[in-house]
């Protein structure tokens, strides 16, 4: 006689030896549990509205630029690199990826370089900025632009003020780098275009000529 209660009766073939009694015993308290969970935890909650942050006040900042002193209205979540292109329209200083890591916005606050994209604008306040609009001395252009034009360092130019202040900002700490320390001072600086040899070569060239002037 034939024990039905035995689940080796019960084996679906190809199962891989589990029972059909067997692989429900184990599905259907699962598919139960989700619904139990599911029916205990309700329909998804809406998150509640953000409580009303009330606007901070602008305050009345005196930034001084390229020698210039300017007056201006600055919220305190306003980088620099705002103010400068949007306030002050000095317009040189590039957005690029605006969280650090291209360098296209890089100005000198008191001679060392900055991400000005990172940088709030309430924290320059006393302090001394320079942008590529400050570099060139009436007709003269600052050694390292120069040496830009010189060694076609340049393409579509969008990195270019960047590169340069990042360039002028080591010789103002270094005015004689090698050229291992040349590479590092670049290394947080991105070009699409020109593939950096003539940039580098630019930056050297100028090194030669006795670079720094600013
Ligand atoms: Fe500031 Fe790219 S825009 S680092
Ligand atoms: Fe075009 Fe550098 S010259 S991004």
């Amino acid at each position: 006689m034939v024990d039905r209660t035995d689940d080796r009766h019960d084996l679906d073939p190809g199962s891989g030896g589990v029972s059909r009694r067997g692989f429900l015993g184990s599905v259907v308290p699962a598919a139960v549990g989700v619904a139990v969970a599911k029916d205990a935890l309700g329909e998804p909650q809406k998150a509640a509205p953000p409580a009303e942050v009330p606007a901070a006040e602008p305050s009345k900042l005196t930034l001084v630029v390229n020698g210039r002193t300017h007056k201006v209205l600055v919220e305190p979540r306003d980088t620099l690199l705002m103010v400068l292109r949007e306030k002050l329209g000095l317009t040189g200083t590039k957005p690029g990826c605006e969280r650090g890591e291209c360098g296209a916005c890089t100005v000198l606050i008191d001679g060392l370089t900055v991400n000005s994209c990172l940088y709030l604008a309430i924290r320059a306040q006393g302090k001394k900025i320079t942008t590529i609009e400050g570099l060139a001395e009436e007709d003269q252009l600052h050694p390292i632009q120069q040496a830009f034009i010189e060694n076609g360092g340049i393409q579509c130019g969008y990195c270019t003020p960047g590169f340069v202040m990042a360039a002028v900002g080591l010789l103002l700490a270094n005015p004689h780098p090698s050229d291992d320390q040349i590479n590092q001072a670049l290394v947080g600086n991105i070009c699409r275009c020109t593939g950096y040899v003539n940039i580098r070569k630019a930056v050297h060239a100028a090194v030669q000529k006795g670079g720094e002037s600013s």
